[in-house]
């Protein structure tokens, strides 16, 4: 016996219904804030992520070399991608742009609830925009694609911080520009690992500074509100008034789009991919237990690094969903869909081939239609419509098919009406209409 892969999955067509549920919502609401679905390949130069994305993706990629003798990797990730066809496109691409996409990404992690080796991220980005009201559209259409999904405030929580108000207040503490990017890192990953772990590695980025630096990053990452905010820039002067403006404008085009109720000010998040430069945020559960559900930032300068000379500003966030499927069903926000047809033909063997002619002009008229492929008796015929849980059974017996007529029986009600096969697209309509057959 063959099973799928350490942290891949089947989806047989339940877990499909259930994920293309997920889908139908994040196409709907991305439409209604006029993002635009585009596509990239699967499989990229290794290169593309290679410094692009950070050490942690860079450590789990899947990546070989093609026959071609060119190192690949499998994308852990939609945004260098973006980062370059956005790039190629250079300044020719009306501005601003708003692109999604829905797409497998694979990493190499350790498979545990809420994380597996492929995943499905929903991907929303707007380039071209360096004002902040942009960040807060896609914060604004996060909070309206989990509302869409029957989530509250009760239910989730976005926790928001900013890469630009971390900088300067590490540069502050004599945090160089050069030691920026490990410092960083280990801010990320100080949440789940020890203390003396982060100590190490801030002692390996600015050396004998990592015990009293990391003293000074615990009450930084303890900051959740803009008093505590702007008590501690205090000191950086009218740096620091510029980033409280920043901040303050985020909050209000936030409460515009009605999503303020949901943020929570969080300086514990700095976001582990490399390329975010401006404001950062991570969408958790309400309790705030399970791996993040969504996450994103501002990233400005990831486009001109991929191009060398196209400098094009962009926001932008991915939810996954593993993590969103675990937290809607534990929630019972995950509807059970039927997969049903709309109806089953039930015929003699003398009335099978005209049967599925007129099975064919049910389908053409977007009725979802079924029949047994074995000739067995129309009781046999009856139990397998009623198991695959069609609403009305096409009866075709003798009587029906020589006055080129078909009885239609409600198997909800019990109720039968027979009509003229000519009609049946036009009376399936109308039963539809009035919510079935009545007698
Ligand atoms: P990320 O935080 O690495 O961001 O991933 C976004 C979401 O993808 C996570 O919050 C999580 O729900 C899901 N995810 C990530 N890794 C796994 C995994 N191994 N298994 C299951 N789900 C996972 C990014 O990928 C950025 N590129 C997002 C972005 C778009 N930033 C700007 N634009």
């Amino acid at each position: 016996m063959f099973e799928t892969l350490p942290g891949f999955r089947d989806f047989p067509p339940e877990a499909c219904s259930r994920r293309n549920h997920l889908f139908r919502v994040f196409r709907t609401v991305a439409r209604a804030f006029d993002f635009k679905e585009y596509d990239a390949p699967i499989l990229e130069p290794l290169d593309l992520y290679v410094e692009k994305s950070g050490a942690e993706i860079v450590g789990q990629l899947f990546h070989f070399m093609d026959k071609g003798d060119r190192p690949v990797a499998l994308r852990p990730e939609l945004t260098p991608s973006l980062a370059r066809m956005v790039a190629a496109q250079g300044n020719s691409l009306p501005k601003p742009i708003k692109w999604f996409n829905l797409g497998e990404h694979f990493r190499y992690e350790r498979p545990q609830k809420g994380r597996g080796r492929s995943f499905y991220q929903f991907n929303a980005d707007l380039l071209g925009e360096i004002n902040v009201s942009a960040d807060a559209e896609l914060i604004g259409l996060l909070v309206a694609i989990f509302e869409t999904l029957g989530m509250s405030s009760n239910d989730f929580r976005i926790r928001l911080s900013d890469r630009a108000t971390w900088v300067s207040l590490l540069n502050g503490l004599g945090v160089s520009e050069q030691a920026l990017p490990a410092v960083l890192n280990a801010i990320d990953k100080s949440g789940r690992r020890k203390p003396e772990q982060t100590m190490e590695s801030l002692n390996e980025a600015i050396p004998d500074q990592g015990e009293s630096l990391w003293q000074e990053i615990q009450n930084i990452k303890k900051i959740d509100s803009l008093d505590a905010l702007a008590k501690r820039l205090g000191t950086l002067g009218s740096e620091a008034d510029a980033l409280i403006h920043q901040w303050e404008e985020m909050l209000s085009f936030l409460s515009a789009h009605g999503a303020k109720e949901y943020i929570s000010i969080d300086l514990s998040i700095v976001r582990g991919l490399a390329y975010y430069t401006g404001f950062v945020y991570e969408a958790f559960e309400a309790s705030g237990e399970g791996r993040a559900l969504a996450g994103g930032g501002r990233y400005d300068h990831l486009v001109q690094k991929l191009s060398g000379n196209v400098d094009i500003p962009a926001c932008g966030f991915a939810i996954g969903d593993m993590t969103l499927s675990d937290c809607l069903e534990s929630k019972g926000l995950l509807p059970n869909y039927v997969l049903a047809p709309d109806l089953y033909l039930v015929c003699g063997e003398e009335q099978k081939k005209s049967g599925i002619s007129l099975v064919s002009v049910a389908r053409k008229g977007g009725f979802s239609t079924s029949y047994s492929f074995k000739m067995v008796g129309f009781g046999k015929q009856f139990k397998e419509a009623g198991k695959s849980g069609a609403r009305y059974a096409l009866i075709l017996g003798t009587e029906e098919a020589d006055s080129k007529r078909v009885k239609v029986k409600d198997l909800r009600t019990g109720a039968e009406e027979v009509i003229s096969q000519n009609s049946l697209v036009e009376k399936l309509e109308e039963f539809d209409a009035t919510g079935g057959i009545t007698t």
